[in-house]
């Protein structure tokens, strides 16, 4: 290691004394403690900030309700109505909030999710009712068909197993109608293979050649999803979803879907759910140059605002925290529940 702090005058070999360095250039000369007496100084050398427009606000639309309905295994969180969506979409606007991400849950589910591609579906009509609400806030949609089909997977089945190729072209029919309807970004979380590269032919075929993809690029097969089954009422009917989201134990896959992500047109790249996987982001982060985006997923908010809930963790610094961390691991885009308090706190501060 280079040498950078003058030895103290007059202390030699012979001659030690309390000043000594016991390792050269270190303690006593090097003090990290000075720079954090201070509010102003902490401040002055803090490496990580938030800020409202990293935050994408998940927002859960229903076909099915007149009234917004609490969703019980995340506290704070609802599924709306069309009728509240305004409300939803001017409070994240005037909180600066980076976007909106929108899943649906249709009145109708059936074998091929044809809710999902309706020019009339409950997406495509949010997205309106969004844009004219809040003319100016940024419109991301989740592109999959699990809340739509009704076996509850994420693509076309036969014979009891998800088939890849066939799916694709109901997921590119869900992307061109959701930027039909207005999207400003579509986010394909299914995981089929080869579903950016489809989704971008089909864009660019249909004249939405302008429209950016943010590819949910490393998504594991993880259990923290269990309260967003019930928010978007897509749990799965058999089965479970391990032979198409990642096994949790493989970083080097993670970095193999990302880069096929990337070749095949992705704009913005994702690693999904974000606490259990900060080495999967800094990994991701230091190999490519990409916007990233980390998704705080449903589980992760139901554990802590279920600590907050008992009196055992102050929800407002855990949750600014738990931010934090993610976005010190790499990521540029957090998408989070706790998009909307957290925006709220950092404006107190
Ligand atoms: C749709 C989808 C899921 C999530 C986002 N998009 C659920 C799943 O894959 O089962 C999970 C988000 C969360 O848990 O907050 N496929």
């Amino acid at each position: 290691m280079v040498q950078l702090e003058r030895q103290p005058a007059g202390i030699s070999h012979q001659d030690p004394s309390p000043r000594t360095p016991r390792i050269p250039g270190g303690f006593p000369a090097r003090r990290p403690r000075r720079l954090r007496r201070s509010e102003g100084l902490r401040q002055l050398v803090r490496e990580t900030h938030l800020d409202p427009a990293d935050f994408i606000y998940p927002l859960f639309v229903s076909e099915t309700i007149s009234r917004p309905i609490p969703i019980t295994s995340m506290p704070g969180q609802f599924q709306y109505p069309l009728s509240a969506l305004g409300e939803q979409a001017i409070a994240a606007a005037e909180l600066g909030l980076g976007g909106v991400l929108l899943f649906g849950i249709p009145e109708v589910k059936d074998a091929l999710g044809s809710g999902a591609y309706a020019a009339d579906g409950v997406v495509q009509r949010a997205i309106r009712a969004i844009k004219d609400a809040a003319p100016d806030l940024l419109v991301v949609t989740d592109v999959c068909l699990c809340e739509y089909t009704s076996h509850g997977h994420c693509g076309f089945v036969r014979d009891g197993e998800v088939q890849n190729d066939e799916t694709l072209e109901l997921l590119a029919r869900e992307a061109v109608s959701h930027a039909a309807a207005g999207a400003d970004v579509v986010a394909p979380s299914d995981m089929m293979d080869g579903r950016v590269a489809a989704l971008r032919d089909a864009l660019d075929a249909e004249g939405y050649a302008t429209t950016p993809i943010m590819a949910y690029s490393a998504k594991f097969a993880s259990v923290f999803y269990g309260p967003f089954r019930e928010a978007a009422e897509s749990a799965p009917q058999f089965g479970d979803r391990r032979a198409y989201q990642m096994d949790p134990a493989n970083g080097r896959e993670a970095l193999r879907e990302v880069e096929q992500d990337i070749l095949e047109g992705a704009d913005i790249i994702m690693v999904k759910p974000a606490l259990p996987y900060l080495d999967v982001l800094a990994r991701v982060r230091d190999r490519w140059e990409l916007p990233l985006a980390a998704y705080n997923v449903s589980g992760e908010y139901a554990m802590l605002k279920a600590a907050a809930a008992n009196g055992w963790l102050d929800e407002r610094r855990a949750t600014l925290e738990t931010l934090t961390s993610i976005k010190r691991a790499g990521a540029d885009i957090i998408i989070t529940y706790h998009a909307l308090d957290a925006a709220r706190w950092l404006a107190e501060r």
